[in-house]
């Protein structure tokens, strides 16, 4: 699968907050997406998998060719496309190990039921997650670290071809950094899935190696580059 985003623009509540972004991601690649806070990179994120709140004014999104722009979020996510959350939402009622069988039993064939609840425990203990929070409802008073380990227990599982994730690293320890982290690479390793990471702190790509950086600023990219550009950045800041 390949993901096409061509001369995106996008607006949020009448104001364009990505204007003119370009950027391909082809299934087996690692892209970077760099850039400091109020830059469009969430709006640009949940544009790709269609949020009913940002509206695209310019450009096309495209999946192996065809525009997806009229397709709506369950749809994008049956083709293989998958976002994890900044801030993801707490749902009380919803059993988190409920909400992950019906996303499972809507995204792929039917399997045993009891392989995929093996396939989940394994996984979450992969990513460090205590056992009773399967029993709760999804995210409710969940830890900032708990939250977006189980959005990357979602990746690992459903097993998308185009994942992206918008800064699974913020507001991490040290510790959670690093297991997170281990869990993208085995996610990428174990399914050759493509991947765009959003993130403004360098610290998680210590552990990882992305091939190419994109730095998004005021709605636009103002530099692409290799992994180096992640430590000009990081000596210099977003001077752009
Ligand atoms: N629901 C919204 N209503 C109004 N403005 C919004 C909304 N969501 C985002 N914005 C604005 O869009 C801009 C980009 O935000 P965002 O995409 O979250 O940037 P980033 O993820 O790079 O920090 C910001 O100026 C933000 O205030
Ligand atoms: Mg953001």
């Amino acid at each position: 699968m390949k993901i096409e985003i061509k001369d995106l623009h996008v607006e949020v509540e009448g104001n364009e907050v990505v204007k003119g972004i370009s950027i391909a991601i082809e299934e087996g690649e690692f892209h970077v997406l760099m850039g400091p806070n109020g830059s469009g990179k969430t709006t640009l994120s949940r544009t790709i998998l269609g949020h009913p709140g940002a509206k695209v004014t310019g450009g096309d999104i495209l999946a192996d060719g065809k525009s997806i722009l009229k397709l709506g979020a369950d749809k994008r996510a049956k083709l293989g496309l998958f976002l994890t959350f900044q801030n993801p939402v707490e749902i009380e009622g919803l059993g988190l190990m409920n909400f992950l069988n019906t996303a499972n039993a809507s995204l792929k064939e039917k399997g045993s039921f009891r392989e995929f609840m093996t396939d989940v425990k394994d996984t979450a203990r992969e990513l460090d997650l205590k056992d009773d929070l399967m029993g709760r409802s999804l995210n409710y008073g969940f830890s900032g670290g708990e939250k977006k380990k189980v959005e990357v227990l979602q990746l690992r599982l459903l097993k998308p071809r185009i994942a992206i994730l918008d800064e699974p690293d913020s507001g991490l320890d040290v510790d959670a950094v690093r297991i997170v982290a281990e869990n993208i690479n085995k996610f990428r390793q174990e399914t050759g899935a493509g991947i765009l990471l959003i993130t403004h702190y360098s610290r998680i790509l210590n552990y990882m190696k992305p091939e190419y950086v994109h730095v998004m600023v005021n709605g636009k990219i103002v530099e692409e580059g290799g992994k180096d550009l992640v430590e000009k950045i990081e000596k210099e800041g977003y001077k752009y």
